[in-house]
């Protein structure tokens, strides 16, 4: 089964590195033409320049609503369409017990983690898709489906953004389908606190024997993006290794 993302266009938020860097790359080199957006110029320059395909990057913070809505009109303005929406991008800014987190941290963690992926949804919904149809996929993750000491918010928002995706996928349909994968333990800088520090102790518990790499994520994105997934909307695609099985 080759996945082939010819004459399609893809706009991936948080895409200059990590998992978002990894589903950019992959779409394009599967034939898409992608737009990759992160707070951060510099990073996005790089990140663009080191993809074999046809990309662009637009700066915009995934939590503020104006951003959203000018990097998808600045997706369209330079491809003329917009298929596939990946919401990757999100924070985790506060590391402790529940009961100890400040408002304003509270705030970002749900403003870019839970009400992004709603508003970048809304605005491809409202100038491309409902017109002309696609596909979102948010990414989640399996902490979602968890409960853990020191990150009760951040999961809080992937399992709240499960919801929203099956919630879109029911009010989108037929036009627009809407998915999630839901990511365990992969090495980037977001979970470097987690993994750096006895990785392989780690992986001795997860039962595929290791942990998670942004590629892992960028497959199955790219399936549930692709027409081999026409079927499937509102789905939680778990890709973890195993993670889960043992909780
Ligand atoms: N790594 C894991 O173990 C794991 C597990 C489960 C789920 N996930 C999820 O996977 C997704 C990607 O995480 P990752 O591990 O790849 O993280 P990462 O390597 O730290 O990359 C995060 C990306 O998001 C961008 N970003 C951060 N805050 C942003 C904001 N407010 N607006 C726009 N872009 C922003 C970053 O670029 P700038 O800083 O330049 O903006 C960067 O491109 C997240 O949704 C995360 O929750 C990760």
């Amino acid at each position: 089964m080759d996945i082939r993302f010819d004459g399609k266009v893809a706009l991936v938020t948080g895409a200059s590195r990590g998992i978002g860097l990894a589903v950019a790359t992959t779409l394009a080199e599967s034939g898409a033409s992608v737009m990759l957006s992160s707070r951060k110029a510099e990073a996005l320059e790089a990140a663009t320049a080191g993809i074999a395909g046809e990309t662009a990057w637009h700066v915009a913070n995934a939590g503020e609503p104006d951003q959203a809505a000018a990097c998808v009109e600045a997706t369209l303005e330079r491809f003329g369409r917009l298929d596939i929406l990946v919401n990757n991008a999100a924070t985790n800014p506060y590391a402790g017990p529940t009961v100890g987190i400040d408002v304003a941290r509270f705030d970002k963690t749900v403003a870019v983690n839970w009400r992004g992926p709603l508003v970048w949804s809304q605005e491809a919904w409202r100038q491309w898709m409902a017109d002309h149809g696609g596909s979102i996929v948010n990414v989640s993750s399996i902490g979602g489906l968890t409960v853990e000491p020191t990150i009760g918010i951040y999961n809080g928002t992937k399992a709240a953004l499960i919801h929203l995706t099956r919630q879109l996928a029911m009010e989108l349909a037929p036009g627009v389908r809407v998915n999630a994968v839901l990511p365990g333990l992969v090495k980037t800088d977001m979970a470097r606190a987690l993994w750096e520090r006895g990785e392989e102790k780690i992986a001795a518990r997860v039962p595929m024997r290791r942990l998670g790499e942004p590629a892992d994520i960028a497959a199955a994105t790219a399936f549930l993006c692709s027409d081999h997934a026409t079927w499937i909307t509102g789905t939680t695609l778990v890709v973890d290794g195993g993670m889960l099985l043992g909780s």
